[in-house]
């Protein structure tokens, strides 16, 4: 009873001090089911609301995933993706390197059925986190545990976007450096690019791989059916043509992308060159020879960008439409 009461303070003490230094730094850690207390459902209504418009736009899953790379990458995982342009604030996404990205307007419906349930909860962040991880279960990857807890930014990083996300063409040893710079390794980074097994590729990015002479990375039968959804060099970027980044499963999350690069029909100049470069191509070898490898990579890699930096505690806000920054 006596060492019971005082373990039992002992602990009490333990959690006084931690608590006080959390106060007193003002800054919290990202959690598991951050929200039990303050919006129970709120894990479950994000992924009712992924299942239910999957149903209606298959697209919007693999538009989550490549929201939290555009997000998270850029400073922190903090919705500063999703501000419109106003008030002052430039649209990241009207940076060259947002191109293609679609289906914003569906955060707002999911958004909109936390704020029905819960007002002013639970941030956009974490609707960009965990749409992305439930968006992957819908596209046939891996379920991933995910903290929360992340908040929302009151600024966008629009000028410097260029300086995190690279180009598709940039050498493999800037692509590296870049993910490591936010403490995402090798593997990791080959992991995480196999997000390309879904979605599409515009023109635009292809076209220098095609004309005025085809790359002798590409298999030269892929460029021909390339060349058939790209007919012209033209790169006006407003040209709508793409082609598919994973012919055979297109909608699939799985570790053919990895095959389609040891046969060369990697779609960009990056994910070919995953497959050539001797710091990267054990890994891609190991992962398009194990789906479970993969996906086990893939997992450790989503979460480890999706905890790239979060405002939390009392940093930044919960935005009441994430278009916006509150108080406008
Ligand atoms: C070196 C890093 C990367 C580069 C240079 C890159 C570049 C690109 C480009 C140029 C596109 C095509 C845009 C278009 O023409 O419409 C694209 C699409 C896409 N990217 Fe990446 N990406 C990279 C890493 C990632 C990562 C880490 C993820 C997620 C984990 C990701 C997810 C996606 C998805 C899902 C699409 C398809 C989007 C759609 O169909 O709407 N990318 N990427
Ligand atoms: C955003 O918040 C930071 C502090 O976190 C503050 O310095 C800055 O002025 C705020 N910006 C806007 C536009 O409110
Ligand atoms: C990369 O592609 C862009 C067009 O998207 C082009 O302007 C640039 O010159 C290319 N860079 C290299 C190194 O080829």
């Amino acid at each position: 009873m006596a060492t019971n009461m005082r373990r039992c303070s002992s602990n009490f003490i333990f959690l006084l001090i931690s608590l006080l230094l959390q106060f007193y730094s003002g800054k919290s850690d990202l959690q598991l089911n951050y929200y039990t207390e303050s919006c129970p459902n709120a894990e479950e209504i994000i992924k009712q609301e992924v299942i239910k418009l999957y149903k209606e736009h298959g697209n919007t899953a693999v538009s989550w995933i490549r929201n939290l790379f555009h997000d998270c990458m850029v400073q922190s995982c903090d919705a500063s993706l999703l501000l419109e342009t106003a008030n002052g604030i430039e649209s990241e996404t009207t940076s060259q390197r947002s191109f293609g990205m679609r289906n914003f307007k569906y955060v707002n419906t999911i958004k909109q059925a936390l704020e029905t349930e819960c007002p002013l909860t639970v941030s956009c962040a974490d609707i960009v986190a965990l749409s992305a991880r439930d968006g992957v279960v819908m596209l046939g990857g891996p379920h991933i545990e995910m903290k929360t807890g992340r908040r929302d930014s009151n600024e966008s990083y629009a000028t410097v976007i260029e300086d995190f996300i690279p180009n598709h063409n940039d050498t493999m040893s800037l692509v590296l450096s870049r993910f490591q710079s936010i403490g995402i390794d090798v593997e990791a980074t080959v992991a995480l690019l196999g997000a390309h097994s879904v979605g599409r590729i515009h023109c635009v990015n292809i076209v220098n791989r095609l004309y005025p002479t085809v790359d002798p990375t590409l298999d030269p039968e892929y460029a021909e059916y390339l060349k058939g959804r790209c007919p012209s060099p033209d790169t006006d970027p407003k040209a709508v043509q793409y082609a598919r980044n994973d012919r055979i499963t297109p909608m699939v999350l799985d570790n053919m992308y990895y095959k389609n690069l040891l046969s060369h029909k990697g779609l960009l100049l990056v994910d070919q060159q995953l497959a050539s470069d001797p710091t990267t191509s054990p890994f891609v070898e190991k992962m398009a020879s194990d789906n479970g490898y993969f996906q086990d990579q893939f997992s450790r890699a989503l979460v480890l960008l999706s905890e790239n930096n979060p405002l939390t505690g009392d940093q930044g806000e919960i935005r009441k439409d994430c278009r916006y920054i509150n108080n406008n």
